[in-house]
């Protein structure tokens, strides 16, 4: 064979392979100590040198030009394993979980994420205070000086302890306190709910040591009763997302309002279940007591640091958890707090499935 037709063979044959070993089976055959390549240029040695002059390069060449082709061919082998690899471990993030999700959203966080869903429409923002509270902010401040008789009606859980400055330490009987606190903070005007835990002392199936209340605040000037039903319907009915919600209103007594309102709303049982909805006077319907409100006290404006002259407001605490059992029909509040799984599996809600106005506040999951 010339060397020309080796060259050919030898291309062709590289060419041809198929997998790296198989480049390398031909990188031995031609360039490795036995290979053929190698045994040309072993012959060099014995020519005389005018024959040595015109075979030299033509050997070196053939050498050359198998060397590259070898290296190119491996080189374009790995390429197409890689792109191969890449392609067979491709992961579709956009494919849903193989395993379903595990954890569920509470129905009481559920419902306060509704509630700062709706109050945030009106213009409210959400509060927060301790639940740790001092006596003057959760009573003293809220018109119930140390011997009022409304501070025993609350049950408190009292705390060894005191503040520094003396102050008796409570868990909070209420979210009242917090209108105190965002009024010293923030002064007025003022548009605010208060959602989180409080503890009384009292325990059976529709009263839990803990539960949650939220408390909404608004304080501005020339503002009346009226503000204060408009709100309270407005919100009631995003939240039971009916438009037919009639609320009673029943002069009552708080010491941190004046006047103090009961709320009450109209409900009729449809199989076994209180569902929300038209007058309480109508057939078949009752009323129910829902929350308690009213305009805020002067002493209260005042021990909040505003001037009652001035400035007006309205106030109003509901439960939260008694919202959430009347809009999801859950009948023992205890449930609740039981951590028991199969109920949360039952009442709880997706962590995807995020209340907001436009999607309806909380369907059921
Ligand atoms: N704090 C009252 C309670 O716990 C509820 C309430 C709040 C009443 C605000 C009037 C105004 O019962």
């Amino acid at each position: 064979m010339d060397h020309e037709a080796t060259r050919r063979d030898a291309l062709d044959r590289i060419a041809a392979a198929q997998d790296l070993e198989a480049v390398e089976a031909l990188r031995v055959a031609f360039l490795g100590k036995q290979g053929s390549i190698s045994a040309l240029l072993k012959t060099l040695g014995g020519m005389s040198p005018e024959q040595r002059q015109s075979e030299g390069p033509k050997i070196h060449g053939l050498r050359e030009a198998v060397t590259d082709a070898l290296a190119a061919r491996k080189a374009a082998l790995e390429s197409a394993a890689l792109e191969a690899r890449l392609a067979a471990e491709t992961v579709d993030l956009t494919l849903p979980a193989a395993e379903a999700p595990r954890g569920s959203i509470h129905p009481v966080s559920q419902v306060m994420d509704e509630l700062a869903e709706i109050f945030a429409d009106l213009g409210f923002a959400v509060a927060t205070g301790p639940e740790i509270e001092d006596d003057w902010h959760n009573f003293t401040a809220l018109n119930m000086p140390e011997s009022h008789p409304a501070r025993a009606m609350h049950d408190t859980f009292y705390l060894p302890d005191r503040t520094d400055d003396g102050r008796e330490l409570v868990l909070r009987t209420h979210t009242s306190p917090v209108q105190i606190r965002a009024m010293l903070s923030q002064g007025a005007p003022l548009r605010i709910i208060a959602p989180g835990r409080v503890y009384r002392s009292d325990s059976d199936s529709t009263h839990t040591p803990m539960f949650h209340q939220v408390e909404g605040l608004v304080i501005d000037k020339g503002i009346h009763l009226g503000h204060l039903k408009w709100t309270l319907e407005t919100f009631l009915k995003a939240f039971f997302e009916r438009d037919d919600i009639v609320l009673r209103l029943r002069p009552s007594y708080f010491p941190f309002t004046e006047p103090s309102v009961e709320v009450d709303t109209g409900y009729a049982w449809v199989d076994g279940r209180r569902v929300i909805g038209g007058s309480g006077d109508a057939p078949g319907h009752a009323w129910m007591e829902l929350l308690g409100s009213g305009m805020v006290n002067r002493h209260v404006l005042a021990a909040g640091g505003l001037d009652p002259d001035e400035w007006q407001g309205f106030a109003f605490g509901v439960g939260v958890d008694r919202l959430a059992m009347l809009k999801y029909g859950m009948n023992d509040l205890r449930a609740f707090f039981d951590g028991d799984v199969r109920w949360l599996r039952h009442y709880g809600f997706s962590a995807l499935d995020v209340p907001t106005l436009s999607a309806g506040v909380g369907t059921p999951a």
